[in-house]
């Protein structure tokens, strides 16, 4: 579905508050995956290859627009300047509906979990003949939704909100998901004639599908399961549909071939990227901007953002990559590391309790347990590059910007201010002094002047 499809206009509504999330923030950016709820359906959009993409925001909603043209930078911005309804919402981006000739399709900001094939069978429907899809569901509890009625043929005849409906009319279990896909001949006279005589005074555009077939157009149901059409109104609806991502994610990642040991303890971002042959132990967490290689083996307890782990390399347990971490093939990062915006060539080990960052280490180099790289002075950051095979002893201070060169050591315990040439020893510490027979005198020392005091 890449390909552009220039027949086809998105209209993503996003202009309801969601005062139930209880949130400074308005609902649809609150995240799934490590991604906004807006950002899930404008990357749906994208997937359609439509060339036109239209977002409805409310008022005072600049983040959302801006998170909107970060996404899509293309796309038309409407703010919707009260609440009147669903049809008032897509109204809003009348502009770009009125200038479109093609297919339209709805979308709502706050359903991310709706997938690209579920949209196909949409328009699937459309080429079949119908002149309106409604994306429906077989609701487990219909309370709230508006019901499909559906006459003989199996043909969409209306769309009846909960208020409106009769109690036979509330029996029926399929509910409208809120997406709806258009080809009518002339769309905006169909909205424009949408009304707001109902029980809750809004213009509702599910009027849409009786007023389309009063026009002698057609209208039809594509089914999915309830949980694609999942939509977030409150932090419990959050946590359902962050749960259900990671599902999906989770078998997507084995799909894939790798192996999780334990899933449910694995957490992804909408763009985790893992290779084939990747083993991953319990409780590790993907943020977003990860990439994982052929072959690598996590093990437990990790956290990762905004890092590329190379082929054949191994990290953890208890390993923290941060943005800019880039781990080469076959290196090791251990317990207790933490690797930010640091380059760390193929074969490379940090094995035990270190900081690595602002910098570069050499393949094949060695970081010793309790090396920090001392990259930042209070107001700025500095590199800290270590060479090709070089070996820097347990418990080194690096105060960058400092070079270590090639194949050169750095003697445990040192605090290196200094660049230290290729192939040398660096060393920087007071020389060690032993006295011969010193435990024994002292010990004697001690148990005399105890037993005076005693
Ligand atoms: C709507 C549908 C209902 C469906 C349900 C699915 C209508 C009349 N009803 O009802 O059939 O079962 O969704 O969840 O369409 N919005 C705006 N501006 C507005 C009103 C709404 O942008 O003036 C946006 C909201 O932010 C939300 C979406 O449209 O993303 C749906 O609005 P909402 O008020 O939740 O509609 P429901 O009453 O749930
Ligand atoms: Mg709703």
């Amino acid at each position: 579905m890449s390909k552009t499809n220039p027949g086809l206009l998105t209209i993503v509504l996003a202009a309801g508050k969601g005062t139930r999330m209880k949130s400074a923030l308005p609902k649809v950016l609150h995240q799934v995956g490590g991604r906004s709820l807006v950002g899930h359906v404008i990357g749906l959009a994208a997937e359609t290859g439509a060339a036109h993409h239209a977002v409805v925001i409310g008022p005072d909603m600049d983040n959302v627009r801006a998170e909107a043209t970060r996404l899509a930078p293309a796309a038309s911005v409407f703010v919707q300047r009260d609440q009147l309804g669903t049809a008032d919402a897509v109204l809003s981006a009348r502009e770009a509906i009125a200038s479109h000739i093609g297919d339209v399709i709805v979308l709502y900001g706050d359903t991310p979990l709706i997938r690209a094939a579920t949209l196909e069978g949409m328009r699937a429907a459309l080429d079949g003949g119908a002149n309106v899809v409604v994306l429906g569901f077989e609701a487990a509890d219909p309370t709230g939704y508006g019901r499909l009625l559906t006459g003989p043929s199996g043909d969409l005849e209306a769309i009846r909100e909960e208020k409106e409906a009769s109690p036979a009319e509330r029996a029926v279990r399929l509910c409208n998901s809120g997406v709806l896909a258009f080809r009518c001949p002339d769309l905006m006279s169909i909205l424009t004639r949408i009304g707001n005589a109902n029980a809750k005074g809004e213009f509702y555009l599910t009027d849409a599908v009786e007023i389309a077939r009063k026009d002698g157009l057609r209208a039809a149901v594509v089914v999915c399961p309830e949980e694609e059409v999942l939509g977030i109104n409150s932090r419990d609806q959050l946590a359902a549909a962050e749960a259900i991502f990671q599902t999906r994610a989770r078998r997507y990642a084995m799909a894939e071939g790798a192996t999780l040991i334990a899933p449910e303890t694995v957490w992804f971002s909408f763009d985790t990227r893992i290779g084939r042959d990747v083993v991953i132990e319990p409780n590790v967490f993907f943020g977003p901007g990860v990439s994982i290689e052929d072959n690598v083996t996590i093990h437990a307890n990790c956290h990762f953002l905004q890092a590329v782990v190379r082929a054949g390399a191994r990290i953890g347990p208890f390993a923290r990559l941060r943005p800019g971490a880039d781990i080469g093939p076959d290196a090791h990062i251990g317990n207790f590391v933490e690797v930010k915006n640091t380059i760390v060539e193929a074969g490379a080990k940090a094995n035990h309790l270190a900081y690595v960052g602002d910098g570069r280490v050499g393949a094949g180099a060695n970081i010793g347990a309790g090396t920090i790289f001392c990259n930042y002075d209070g107001f700025n950051k500095h590199r800290t590059e270590i060479g090709a095979g070089a070996f820097v002893g347990s418990n080194s201070a690096l105060v960058a910007p400092v070079r270590i060169g090639n194949g050169a050591y750095v003697g445990s315990g040192s605090v290196i201010t200094r660049d230290v040439p290729a192939g040398a020893l660096a060393l920087e510490r007071s020389e060690q002094k032993v006295v011969e027979g010193w435990a024994e005198k002292f010990r004697t020392l001690m148990s005399r002047k105890k037993a005076k005091t005693a």
